[in-house]
């Protein structure tokens, strides 16, 4: 809505950092009638010189506040490298914007995360965050299949990348929680191994695996990294992650590159799908459309959600670093990345496919 209470016809949107996932966006946001861009920037200017021409946009800029505060935006969407976060919230704020589109992850620590959280939730802006494989039909088939009751009493999900923690993990516990109906998780425990990717720019183990307990009995059991299985049925590396739930009469799971499958009561099923940023991005776009104009249409991707995803990313490298189960909500602000660079021990990560020795090296 605007100032006036009244449903806009178009939102200004500003895109800050124009990189792979900064295109995708604001090529969503311009093939959406409800959206226009009303200004981009990065640091790098030929980037953004490019990035200006693909869109036709003028208004750009390698300062982000400038160009925020000279777009005058609804949105402010930033897909910068997740060590820019809480300072990209904070412009976004100041900017007069009604909602703040970010990319995963929330954080790199619970410093910064808690951070953002009360940045958002004392600026009164709504705040989405991109989990968008949820709009993929593979996705969805399986959330619907789970809430049918056509698999029983669900007692477990679970989620499995190669990928490393910091690219993967919120994706995998996002939708998790989504197949476990967003219940409330309320302790983990998890183990890491590998340090390899500690100093990457998504800084991570190479290896972390947890067990999730949810208010309702159910367990998360979540791999990702070096250890974690292979997909033989997905070629693409980056997409062998693996979601899904089992219960009393069946399972059902979601491939990332490769469909869906389940077995219940009434016999063995599957279907195909594979994640498509040109499928799942319009969808995520639209529904920032639909919760500007009305605050009931909840964002499925929105930031209180996601936030809960985020912590038990954290619980995970606390456990990790300092042993045994750890409650949430989380308490205390620490920088998670650095217990784990203290404690994960000075051993090369044992890999689970060969295919992960390419990003995993000895
Ligand atoms: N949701 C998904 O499926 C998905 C997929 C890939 C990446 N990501 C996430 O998206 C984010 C961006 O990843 P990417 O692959 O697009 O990275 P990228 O390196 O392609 O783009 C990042 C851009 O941000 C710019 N930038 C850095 N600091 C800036 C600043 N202060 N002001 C303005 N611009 C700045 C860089 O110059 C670069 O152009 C990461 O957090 C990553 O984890 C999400």
């Amino acid at each position: 809505m605007g100032q006036d209470g009244r449903v806009k016809d178009k939102y200004r949107v500003v895109v800050i950092g124009m990189g792979k996932r900064g295109m995708h966006h604001a090529t969503a946001f311009q093939a959406n009638g409800r959206f226009e861009i009303a200004g981009i920037c990065d640091i790098d200017q030929a980037r953004l010189d490019d990035a200006g021409a693909k869109l036709g946009v003028t208004l750009k800029g390698t300062d982000a506040a400038q160009v925020a505060r000279a777009a005058k935006p609804d949105v402010f969407c930033f897909c910068t490298l997740p060590n820019i976060r809480s300072s990209m919230v904070r412009i976004g704020i100041e900017s007069g914007a009604k909602l703040i589109a970010m990319e995963k992850p929330i954080a790199l620590t619970t410093a910064e995360g808690f951070e953002v959280r009360d940045l958002i939730a004392k600026g009164g802006v709504k705040a989405v965050v991109s989990h968008q494989h949820r709009y993929g039909a593979h996705y969805k088939k399986v959330g619907e299949l789970i809430a049918s009751g056509a698999l029983g009493r669900v007692q477990t999900v679970y989620g499995t990348a190669t990928g490393w923690m910091m690219h993967m993990i919120s994706h995998l516990v996002d939708y998790a929680r989504w197949y476990n109906g967003d219940a409330e998780a309320e302790w983990v425990i998890a183990q890491a191994a590998g340090r390899g990717k500690l100093t990457d720019i998504h800084p991570s183990p190479d290896y972390i695996a947890g067990f999730i307990h949810f208010a309702n009995g159910v367990h998360g059991v979540i791999e990702c990294g070096a250890g974690a299985p292979d997909v033989p049925e997905v070629d693409y590396w980056w997409r062998k992650c693996r979601v899904g739930a089992q219960g009393t009469d069946g399972f059902a799971e979601v491939l990332t590159g490769g469909g869906w499958r389940a077995v219940t009561k009434d016999g063995a099923c599957s279907g195909g799908g594979s994640m498509n940023y040109d499928l799942d991005m319009p969808p995520y776009i639209q529904q920032m459309a639909d919760w500007l104009d009305d605050d009931r249409k909840l964002h499925a991707c929105n930031f209180p959600s996601a936030y809960k995803g985020f912590e038990i990313m954290m619980a995970f490298c606390r456990s990790a670093a300092q042993g045994g189960q750890v409650a949430l909500p989380l308490t205390g602000a620490a920088d998670e990345i650095d217990l784990l660079r203290r404690a994960v021990p000075d051993r090369k990560v044992l890999l689970a496919i060969p295919g992960s020795a390419k990003e995993y090296p000895t």
